[in-house]
């Protein structure tokens, strides 16, 4: 059977903006930046861009458009004995996908509410307390299901199931070309009501005031590559599989390019959206920045929703932020589970349809452990092993198996002979030293504070269960499966 294909060049890119472009540009990019240094964090934020970011989407890219296989077929095309990172790297997006559609869940929540604001004043204990009643529970003890969070997870779903289902063209590329120019209207809508507001450019000034104090703090480049990988969607399996779809004549330099500088340069956007607003709810109530800021899931569900309670026609503005969220993180969630849908389709010769069933109705089945008291926890647990600890890793040996195995100049001697624009000995040089030695050092320590300190206070016991317990299967699993087709070939 032939390989599905993408219709046109719009289309695959504006399907790989879709993919980078999510909860992670407008919710977690702003704190990231915040917290590591306002201004100052950019430095290492464009370092992290340029020496990986860009190199690593080419890579990827070229990867897929040269194999026509989704990761795992493809790294097993590499080496037989290497298809088990392609599943590690399929089981982050699963890991992922699982929790994210939670947040894409809330999100369309306070879409609801955003019309009249019926989360009222005090967001902060609306949040915790009545809506995800978190109680106190643990990511071991979740407490009982809730249907007003598994109601708009099943929305999710059923839209990414969708568009899997449809198949690449009907489905994937039509979602894109429908989701990214509607989310750059409401963006660009947003930003220019807000930058009108009084103290808004206060808030942007706060943003970009550079704290060069943090620039040679380790955690703030641990912080700015861990951004770009989860911004970019490299490193999961996603850019791999999506390339896979090009068909001969892509030029693939210039489209990771264009795929990476419009996902950064929307992550400003992002960014300065929020600082606005909260520049803005800063001079209403006469407070400094500092303290009207909330970090983590709370900029999105607490602080947004307090100031939205006092923008100038919140039953537009709000509706319109909590829209771009959930459009954003929908088109993030279908490549997340594209990645593991065609990682199935290559390997098991299924067809479409029938793995699109399978991996949404194990997802949904999983997801619904976020939607219980303590699925906050549960998330935070999560997301915090599969970005830190897993992806680092599969991201540095798959740099090391292309530097060992393939030599990163014939990777650009692939890629330069189908693109118009050709790159340079740079390519070699962030594949072959700087991203492998930086990932060595930011892997390394992220691992040891882990384990000597563990992760955000939770008990010792949950830290095992959830968080190792999560790294440690996707380790057996991804092997068995190697090893298992490694025997059935000989
Ligand atoms: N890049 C997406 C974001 O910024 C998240 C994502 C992670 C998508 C991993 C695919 C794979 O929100």
């Amino acid at each position: 059977m032939q390989r599905e294909q993408w219709n046109s060049r719009v289309g695959f890119i504006l399907a790989a903006v879709g993919s980078a472009i999510g909860l992670g540009n407008i919710w977690r990019f702003p704190y990231m930046a915040y917290e590591n240094g306002g201004g100052a964090f950019f430095v290492p934020y464009l370092f992290a861009m340029i020496s990986a970011g860009i190199p690593i989407m080419i890579m990827e890219f070229g990867l897929g458009h040269k194999f026509r296989s989704a990761a795992p077929k493809m790294f097993s095309k590499l080496n037989v004995k290497m298809e088990w990172l392609g599943w590690l790297q399929v089981f982050c997006s699963a890991a992922i996908g699982v929790y994210y559609v939670a947040i894409i869940g809330w999100a369309i929540s306070y879409l609801a509410m955003s019309f009249d604001q019926s989360w009222g004043t005090d967001t902060n204990s609306y949040f915790f307390k009545e809506f995800l009643k978190l109680d106190d529970h643990s990511p071991l003890s979740l407490g009982n299901f809730q249907w007003h969070i598994a109601i708009p997870m099943t929305i999710a779903w059923a839209i990414t199931f969708t568009a899997i289902f449809s198949g690449v063209k009907a489905g994937i590329e039509r979602a894109g070309k429908i989701m990214m120019p509607l989310l750059f209207i409401m963006v660009i809508l947003l930003i220019v009501r807000v930058l009108m507001l009084p103290g808004a450019i206060s808030g942007l000034n706060y943003l970009f005031e550079p704290n060069f104090s943090k620039i040679l703090d380790p955690q703030v480049w641990s912080a700015a590559y861990g951004q770009i990988f989860f911004s970019l969607s490299v490193g999961f399996a996603v850019m791999i599989s999506y390339s896979s779809y090009l068909p001969d004549k892509s030029d693939v330099n210039n489209n990771a390019f264009m795929t990476v500088l419009i996902n950064c340069g929307f992550s400003i956007l992002g960014g300065m959206l929020i600082f606005g607003i909260l520049g803005y709810m800063a001079t209403e109530q006469a407070k400094p920045i500092t303290e009207v800021v909330n970090s983590g899931v709370g900029l999105a569900f607490v602080t947004l929703p307090a100031a939205i309670n006092l923008l100038p026609l919140p039953y537009i503005l709000g509706p319109l932020f909590f829209l771009a969220l959930v459009v954003a993180g929908l088109s993030s969630h279908i490549s997340i589970i594209e990645a593991v849908v065609s990682g199935i389709i290559d390997k098991l010769n299924v067809n479409r349809k029938k793995a699109t069933i399978w991996v949404c109705a194990i997802g949904y089945i999983l997801s619904m452990a976020f939607a219980t008291n303590g699925g906050l926890l549960l998330l935070d647990l999560v997301d915090y092993f599969v970005n830190n600890v897993v992806l680092l890793a599969s991201c540095l040996i798959e740099l090391l198996i292309i530097v060992f195995l393939v030599k990163a100049a014939t990777i650009r001697e692939y890629t330069n002979s189908i693109s118009d624009f050709k790159i340079g000995i740079w390519f070699d040089i962030c594949i072959k030293f700087i991203s492998p030695l930086l990932l060595i050092a930011i892997f390394s320590t992220n691992l040891i504070n882990t384990i000597n300190e563990g992760y955000g206070g939770y008990p010792t016991l949950d830290l095992f269960v959830i968080g190792w317990g999560t790294v440690a299967l996707m380790l057996i699993v991804s092997i068995t499966i190697n090893v298992r087709s490694l025997k059935t070939a000989s």
